[in-house]
């Protein structure tokens, strides 16, 4: 139990640091600061996305929520990749402003619905 206790923290400070590095980089580059991808700011985030993902595993290795049977972890993992592919945009360089905007926009907002799922589990 204890273990359990520590790895979800271990995920919500990861959850919490993904949230924070993914404003971080789209407000860097909002302001024209591109250069943090020269910068560790690079791959710190793909560390911490790793750890939080391992992290989400263990929780469900050592627990009996499960994906298909909880649905809020059901609908968490659809706003994952509604966010992977959002915060893709955003962060792409090449694509036009406006498409970038909309994207941080959508993966800010199912970012929060992450967030409201984790910490709510509401039942469907
Ligand atoms: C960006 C991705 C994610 C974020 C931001 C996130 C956020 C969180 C947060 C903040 C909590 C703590 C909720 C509380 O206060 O009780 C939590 C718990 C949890 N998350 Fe995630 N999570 C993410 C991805 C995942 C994934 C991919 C899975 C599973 C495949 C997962 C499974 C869990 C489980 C099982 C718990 C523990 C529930 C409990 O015992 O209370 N999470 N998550």
């Amino acid at each position: 139990m204890e273990a359990y206790v520590l790895i979800k923290h271990l995920h919500m400070t990861a959850a919490y640091l993904t949230a924070g590095l993914f404003l971080l980089r789209v407000s860097l580059d909002a302001l024209g600061k591109t250069g943090w991808r020269l910068t560790p700011l690079r791959w710190l985030p793909h560390i911490n996305d790793s750890l939080l993902l391992v992290a989400a595993l263990l929780l469900l290795a050592l627990s009996g929520w499960m994906p298909g049977v909880h649905a809020w972890l059901t609908f968490k993992l659809v706003l994952l990749v509604g966010y992977i592919l959002a915060g893709w945009v955003a962060l792409r360089q090449g694509l036009a402003k406006p498409w970038r905007l909309l994207g941080a926009l959508l993966a800010l907002a199912q970012l929060a619905g992450i967030f409201f799922l984790a910490i709510h589990k509401p039942v469907f």
